[in-house]
């Protein structure tokens, strides 16, 4: 099942609205315990894993343990259910780790299973297994993108200096791990204030997977981010919704649309963008997960609304100072939420331009425990 559950992420972020799952079948015999099948849910979000795993099993899948990241599916597509195709293949045994909270599936895969003979062993590794289906269970049960907060903070808990544009407080092995989370990830969000400072890209750019850069969105109200901005720029390449108020002028709402992007209405409350409710308009539109990256005004609303699954900082070396315009970060290791447990933590060499070991940057991931 540790092997199923490492593989089942390799197409995170990659399965629409469907799960990345993973089925390995396994023979145990004499000799050891033989792979002799493994799938994964395919991009886009079929093929699901047990086909793919069975197909490649062929016959050798007679008698075999089939072992599967959440429960197979019950229900009949156009396809048959996963639960189906696993009894006609001839499986022995089924072992599941998280049981599916779609009401068509809940329960039912694993009873059309027994009904047929085979042995179910469910719930295996659970724990592990519902780090890498969160987004999955938060957008089944919750009808909202499973968020996650981002920031790099300095070492004295800054997340920048206001008017510095972006401020370089982790390396390039930082960087490069906030790239691949781009990648796992449907979406990122920010605020108008930081494409205002920073005039990010939000892109990933990782090595052969640029392809992978999620949409990006920006909460800006009044629809006042500049059109020369770099996500502006590159709108009609990488899709960019403009989380904007209902009211805004429609002149400017059709500039932004000719630039490429998305302008979606959104409700607002003081001012500022109503967070459930527009996590409840992604996810609608299929977006399950949500990286949110700042600034620190935003950060702060979804720590607020406790709107916040995981939080992931980086925490590098260099000391911003307390000057007049330095940002406090909304949340820190020492000040972290309640509730929030650590569960990841990773050191990173900080090489600064030019070459320079600076340190380390440490990488750490919250969830909240009562989503463990
Ligand atoms: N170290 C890091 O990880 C990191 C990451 C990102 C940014 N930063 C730094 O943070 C600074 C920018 O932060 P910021 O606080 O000025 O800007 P921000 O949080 O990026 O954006 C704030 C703006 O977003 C709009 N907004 C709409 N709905 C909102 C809501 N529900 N809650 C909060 N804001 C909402 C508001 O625009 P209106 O004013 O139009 O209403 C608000 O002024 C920059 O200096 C940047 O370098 C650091």
């Amino acid at each position: 099942m540790a092997a199923a559950i490492r593989l089942a992420r390799r197409n995170q972020g990659q399965t629409g609205t469907n799960p990345s799952v993973a089925c390995l079948i396994v023979r145990h015999d004499a000799s050891g315990s033989h792979v002799v099948g493994s799938g994964i849910t395919q991009k886009g979000g079929r093929p699901h894993a047990e086909p793919v795993a069975l197909a490649e099993a062929g016959e050798l899948a007679r008698g075999a343990t089939a072992y599967v990241t959440l429960e197979p599916c019950a229900h009949h597509g156009a396809t048959p259910p996963c639960a189906e195709t696993l009894i006609s293949a001839g499986v022995a045994r089924v072992v599941t780790a998280v049981v599916d909270p779609d009401g068509r599936v809940h329960g039912k895969g694993h009873a059309m299973l027994r009904e047929a003979g085979i042995a179910v062993e469910a719930g295996l590794m659970a724990q592990e297994a519902k780090d890498g289906l969160r987004a999955y269970l938060i957008h089944k049960t919750m009808k909202r993108p499973q968020v996650t907060l981002k920031l790099a903070v300095s070492a004295d808990g800054m997340l920048g200096v206001r008017g510095s544009g972006q401020v370089a407080i982790t390396g390039a092995a930082a960087r490069a791990q906030t790239h691949l989370m781009r990648a796992r990830h449907h979406a990122i969000l920010i605020g108008s204030g930081t494409v205002i400072e920073d005039d990010p890209e939000l892109t990933c750019r990782l090595e052969g997977l640029q392809a992978r850069s999620p949409r990006r969105i920006v909460l800006d109200p009044a629809a006042a981010i500049p059109l020369g901005s770099k996500l502006m720029k590159t709108a009609s390449a990488v899709p960019t919704i403009v989380a904007a108020s209902s009211d805004i002028d429609p002149a400017r709402r059709d500039a932004l649309a000719a630039a490429g992007c998305l302008v979606m209405p959104c409700e607002t409350v003081g001012g500022k963008v109503a967070l459930p409710e527009l996590l409840e308009d992604l996810a609608a539109t299929g977006i399950m997960s949500l990286m949110v990256e700042g600034g620190a005004r935003v950060a702060a609303s979804f720590l607020e609304a406790g709107l916040v699954d995981e939080i992931v900082l980086f925490e590098g070396p260099v000391e911003v100072g307390n000057d007049e315009g330095a940002i406090p970060s909304p949340v820190t290791a020492s000040t972290l939420p309640a509730g929030f447990e650590e569960c990841d933590r990773l050191v990173l060499p900080h090489v600064a331009a030019g070459g320079k070991m600076l340190g380390t940057d440490i990488m750490i991931r919250y969830v909240r425990a009562d989503q463990e």
